[in-house]
């Protein structure tokens, strides 16, 4: 039985990943912040028993980190899927109430812009690097990064929300230079994005349900093959110009 674990995996796609993983087979290593809060998580846990692990980890806590890989010395994971990540300037949110839309940078809120950095880019790179050797002892591992379709720096040509942009655009850019590294070591990286997904993140107006994202991506990742490695693919399969 193959391994994932997954970050963020308590509710929106990081759920849905552990649902789809946990029907097709997989033993799942479910991270999350707080388990004691994640009723949800364990609500799905009961139907697959031991298969889904739940998992204390807030992936800048280095003790959480340090935790897993000591009880962890010998386990080997297939897929790591870097979901767990923030956007601090959605509509309703308190930055998004004190600068809306401005783009005037001389406005910006830079703290929660270097909170957006620490989460979403430094965060899982280092989670990656930590849980490498675990990676290397599967035949097909792969190290996924959700990442997002404005982070296309082709695609995109808007101003403002320039945290979260730039955080996934440098992910994206960590998917082509920690990637190079992890294929001396047999490990294919991927940058994923799931499309505009109803979750708390994506809100109520996006247009797919998350299992149709995390349906398109279980497709996608199983078919990401090693030469292709430091691709950035779509949900519906389709390769995203960085
Ligand atoms: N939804 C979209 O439209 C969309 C589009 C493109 C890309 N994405 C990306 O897809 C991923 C999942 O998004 P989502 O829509 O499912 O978001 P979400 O519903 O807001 O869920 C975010 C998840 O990340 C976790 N998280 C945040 N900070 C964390 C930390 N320091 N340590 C551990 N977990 C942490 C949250 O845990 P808590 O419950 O503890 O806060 C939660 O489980 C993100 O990387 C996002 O950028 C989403």
């Amino acid at each position: 039985m193959p391994t994932v674990l997954i970050t963020g995996a308590n509710r929106g796609l990081g759920l849905e990943f552990t649902k789809i993983y946990a029907e097709n087979k997989w033993k799942v290593i479910a991270c999350c912040r707080t388990p004691e809060k994640a009723s949800v998580l364990k609500q799905i846990k009961t139907e697959f028993d031991s298969q889904i692990i739940i998992f204390k980890m807030d992936i800048c806590n280095q003790k959480d980190i340090d935790d897993f890989c000591n009880k962890n010395r010998t386990t080997t994971i297939d897929l790591l899927i870097n979901n767990a990540g923030v956007q601090f300037e959605n509509y309703g949110s308190a930055a998004y109430e004190s600068m809306g839309e401005d783009p005037n940078p001389a406005n910006y809120d830079y703290e929660m812009w270097a909170e957006t950095m620490k989460i979403n880019l430094f965060a899982p790179t280092k989670l990656t690097g930590h849980l490498t050797p675990m990676l290397e002892r599967s035949d097909n591992a792969k190290v996924i990064m959700l990442s997002s379709g404005i982070a296309s720096l082709e695609n995109t040509w808007q101003a403002g929300r320039y945290a979260y942009k730039t955080s996934k655009a440098a992910l994206n850019m960590v998917v082509r230079t920690l990637g190079e590294w992890l294929q001396t070591k047999k490990i294919a990286t991927f940058a994923v994005s799931p499309g505009w997904t109803r979750t708390d993140m994506g809100g109520p107006n996006a247009p797919h349900h998350s299992r149709t994202a995390v349906v398109g991506l279980y497709k996608v990742i199983l078919e990401a093959d090693f030469a292709n490695t430091g691709s950035f693919y779509n949900f519906d399969g389709k390769k995203i110009p960085w």
